[in-house]
């Protein structure tokens, strides 16, 4: 399920200067998120990037991980913490995927994946391998665009994007088939609290059964 890191370190500084794009629904995502975390939990950001959310969570848990491919992201990541004063966080570089070996299976409480399912090659591997990380009862979280919900022509958009090397490969899917791979991935209680974010995107939390 890997891609190529290239376009992401290319454009990592330019990706941590932006604001996030929408503050208010990023607040009531991690207010969701915060809800299912203890002092005592252990919580892996997948696609970490820039390490915006690993840095908000990392004071609500014991340690927070965060993974990406890029090294350019992860550099700046670690730059963020160090300037933050974040002992709890560890940044790993590496794609999410059977390769990825820091945590042992079972180990992780609340595991979040916020706009890389889009881009992931094989969306069921990274789910399954999200869950088996995942503790028994613990939380999986995914926010992700949801493209095959907008009228706007996406699909020739990105591939001509992708062309001038200004876009990633992305995977075009709707909401309702983003729930069912969640299901289909073994996770159960999927919910989809409204956080105010754009029609296109979805946020979804779910569990792996306890
Ligand atoms: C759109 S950015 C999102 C960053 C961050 N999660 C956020 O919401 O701001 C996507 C990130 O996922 C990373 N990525 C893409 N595919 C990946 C994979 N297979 N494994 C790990 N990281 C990946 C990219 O390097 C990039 O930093």
């Amino acid at each position: 399920m890997s891609t190529d890191p290239a376009f992401w370190d290319r454009i990592a500084e330019k990706y941590a200067r932006q604001p996030v794009a929408d503050p208010a629904a990023f607040d009531r995502k991690i207010a969701a998120m915060v809800a299912h975390l203890r002092p005592d939990s252990v919580v892996l950001d997948v696609g970490c990037g820039t390490g915006s959310l690993a840095l908000r969570l990392a004071p609500i848990a014991a340690h927070v991980h965060g993974l990406d491919l890029s090294p350019e992201m992860i550099r700046i990541a670690r730059g963020k913490a160090a300037a933050a004063g974040a002992p709890s966080v560890t940044f790993h570089v590496g794609p999410f995927d059977d390769s990825f070996t820091a945590l042992p299976d079972g180990s992780v409480d609340l595991l979040s994946a916020c706009s890389l399912l889009h881009l992931v090659d094989d969306r069921a591997a990274a789910l399954a391998r999200a869950v088996r990380l995942l503790k028994p009862g613990g939380v999986f979280v995914t926010s992700t665009a949801c493209l095959g919900e907008s009228w706007i022509p996406y699909g020739p958009l990105i591939t001509v994007m992708g062309w001038l090397g200004k876009a990633p490969d992305v995977t075009i899917f709707t909401k309702a088939t983003l729930a069912d791979d969640l299901r289909r991935a073994g996770l159960v209680d999927v919910q989809a609290p409204d956080v105010g974010a754009k029609p296109e995107i979805a946020f979804f939390l779910a569990k792996r059964p306890g």
